[in-house]
Formats: structure tokens, sequence, C-alpha cells
């Protein structure tokens, strides 16, 4: 049985990563975790998103993964080394391959960072940064409004915008040229977040790095899939399946097939 790619998120975010492991990889099979009935991860102890994320890698190791994609930034600043050191299969973050696209992007050598109140707090972003580039100056902004407004289904409304808006006020007038989202949910509200900084920002999501960084890994190990066959993805949440398929219906079009499966968190 071809064995797949395990991305897990707090909800719907990793989707931002699935859908550019698809586009890059499209013979990569995906088993897709998102933790909604526990999303958002952000505004919780570096403690319990720890335990939850050992719980979901726990329940997808039965699977039998080549390797396990944390597409979550609150999670893999508060469990990247963790989990690393406790499964055998290769384990990746997002935070890496978001600063590493964020140094290559820049010209000016400032740039922003917003996520979750968490990754901002864990300084995960500054410090990889850094270590590629000590001179960067970094200004960080958390905007904790904007998770529930994906998680909700709600990111093409209006309210977005509003949200968004007022989210980006401290850091919209700061003299940067990269702005990451630091946060796998924001690239669904890619468009608001352009508006309210301008065209003189670029914006950054660590997805299209990640997948890149995925595909390295799998060559280097022999892992890559060569069967012709397309791949049937398998989605499991621990939320409202309902909610879970609108939303990844409408990111990643006909990629899901089937029902999300339902995880019952205790
Ligand atoms: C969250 O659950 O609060 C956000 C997920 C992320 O940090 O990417």
């Amino acid at each position: 049985m071809q064995q797949a790619i395990a991305i897990l998120d707090s909800g719907v975010g990793g989707l931002t990563v699935a859908k550019e492991v698809m586009r890059q990889l499209p013979r990569e099979k995906i088993i897709y975790f998102g933790d909604t009935a526990r999303a958002p991860y952000g505004p919780r102890s570096t403690e319990e998103v720890r335990t939850f994320t050992e719980q979901i890698v726990d329940y997808l190791i039965q699977f039998d993964p080549k390797m396990i994609v944390i597409a979550c930034n609150t999670a893999t600043a508060a469990a990247l080394d963790y989990i690393t050191d406790k499964v055998s299969v290769p384990v990746i973050g997002v935070i890496h391959p978001g600063a590493r696209a964020a140094i290559s992007a820049t010209k000016t050598g400032r740039v922003g960072v917003i996520g979750t109140v968490g990754t901002i707090h864990s300084g995960a972003y500054t410090s990889a940064l850094k270590q590629l580039s000590p001179y960067i100056e970094v200004v960080s902004q958390a905007c904790p409004a904007l998770v529930p407004i994906v998680e909700q289904g709600v990111f093409r409304s209006s309210e977005s915008y509003r949200a968004v808006e007022e989210s980006l006020n401290g850091i919209k007038h700061a003299p940067i040229d990269t702005l990451i989202l630091g946060c796998t949910h924001y690239p669904f509200l890619v468009e608001p977040i352009g508006q309210a900084m301008g065209p003189g920002v670029k914006l950054i999501s660590s997805a299209d790095e990640t997948a890149r960084e995925i595909s390295t890994i799998l060559y280097d190990k022999g892992k890559l899939s060569s069967g012709d066959e397309t791949p049937v993805h398998q989605f499991f949440c621990s939320g409202d399946p309902e909610m879970f398929q609108a939303i990844a219906r409408d990111w990643l079009g006909e990629q899901i097939q089937r029902t999300p499966v339902v995880w019952q968190v205790s």
C-alpha cells in the first residue's frame, strides 16, 4: 500500500500546505488531520499544544506515514523538537521554511511576522530568521482574531476585511518589505491582508517552501511515490465534519472526495 504524507493542524489552516503539496507532488497521498474541535491553538499554553500535537501524531502513526508535517505554526513552535525525538519518520514544521522564503524575498532586510499569540510569544520566527541572517530586523504582531474567522468559514466576508484591517493596525506602517504569514490559516485571508499592507509588501506563506522541503527529504530518502495512480487523500477532523468539508472543498476543489472521518477527542 502507498505510504502517505501525514499533515496535521489545529484546524483547516494546514490545508494551505496540503494544497501546495498536492500541486508540487501530485503522486503523493496525503492523510490530513485538523483538530477543529480544539482550534484555535494560538491562545493555549505550550504544554497543552504539545499534548494535543502528541495525541494527533499517536493517532496518525497507525497509518504508517512516510513523514509527518506539522502544518501549524503554533504547534511547530511548541512541539516540533519533542515530536521529532519521539517518532522514527522525518518530521518537519512550517517555521523554518517560512523564514527561509522571507530571507530570500526581502531586499531591505526588514521583515514582519504575523501569527497567533503562541507563535509570536515563542519568538520562534525571530530566532529562525536571525539564525539565517543575523542582521535581519524583525517586527512581530500577534493577530488572535484571524484564526476564528477562517475556522468559521467566513474568510470571504466583509467582516474578514474589517478584522484584518484592525489586526494589522500595529504593523501596517512598519518599514518592512516582506511579511510572513506566520499562521497556516492566514493564506485564506491573503486578499484582505494584501489590501491592508499595500503593494510594497511581499506576503510570504510557508506552504510553497514547506512543500519543497518535503520533496527534498523524500527524494533524499528514496521515498518519492512513483506510481501512476491518482492518490485518494484521506481527511480527519475532530469537530463538525460538514463545516470542515465545506471549507476544504472551497480551498481544494475536488481533491476532497470523501466526507472527513471524525475523531472524538477525549
Ligand atoms: C491556531 O490554531 O491558533 C493557529 C494555527 C497556526 O498557528 O498555524
